[in-house]
């Protein structure tokens, strides 16, 4: 069937939004296992941001999976599905100005390019919370990892489910050697944000 959908131009530009909020939007996208300490650090980036000035919001897995996304399930075509929508939902955070910090196990590396080739050239940002299975499992903090391993989770990521590491992460952060706020400075120091917002 045709789809009768034109684009409307909009007549405010993102560079005058930008202009106005006195910041460039980014789409910081952190992915990593389960109890990797993604929404941890997320929450350290966005404390850290937000206290120099900068206007940010955090989408993290385990909250948009009870509202846009409380349809979709842990099968492959579900969790491709739920980074889809989580990546158009960060476009239009990133259109409205925003530095969008955005925490989901993410594990198929065709759903992050997906995800950055939505962006603009330069605005997606990968960040790999690079703490490895066995630490994670030991850390367990849900006790999500016990419950997989006795069979009572199907389709666990890193059990039962695969888990693609980025390749090329833009940063990869260490979880077991720095705390989060120090890894948090570390993403901000790397985006070039080392000073208050003027
Ligand atoms: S993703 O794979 O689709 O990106 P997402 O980040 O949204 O996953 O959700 C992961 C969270 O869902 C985990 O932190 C965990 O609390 C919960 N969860 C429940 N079932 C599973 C499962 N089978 N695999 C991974 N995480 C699960």
């Amino acid at each position: 069937m045709e789809r009768a959908i034109f684009t409307q131009v909009l007549s405010v530009s993102r560079e005058e939004r930008g202009h106005f909020m006195r910041q460039n939007a980014r789409v910081l996208w952190l992915t990593g296992l389960s109890g990797a300490g993604k929404s941890t650090v997320a929450n350290a980036i966005d404390r850290c941001l937000t206290d120099m000035g900068y206007h940010c919001f955090l989408l993290d897995g385990d909250n948009v999976r009870q509202g846009l996304n409380r349809d979709l399930g842990f099968g492959d075509a579900d969790r491709s599905e739920n980074l889809r929508r989580v990546a158009e939902v960060a476009k239009l955070m990133a259109d409205a100005g925003l530095i969008v910090i955005v925490s989901f196990i993410s594990p198929f590396r065709s759903d992050r390019d997906f995800a950055r080739h939505l962006m603009r050239p330069g605005e997606f940002v990968e960040v790999f919370v690079d703490t490895s299975l066995a630490v994670c499992e030991e850390r367990d903090p849900k006790g999500l990892y016990r419950r997989a391993r006795a069979g009572e989770i199907a389709e666990f990521t890193g059990i039962s489910s695969p888990y693609e590491a980025p390749v090329y992460p833009d940063i990869r952060l260490d979880t077991t050697r720095n705390t989060p706020d120090a890894l948090a400075r570390e993403v901000v120091m790397q985006l070039g944000l080392v000073c208050p917002k003027p």
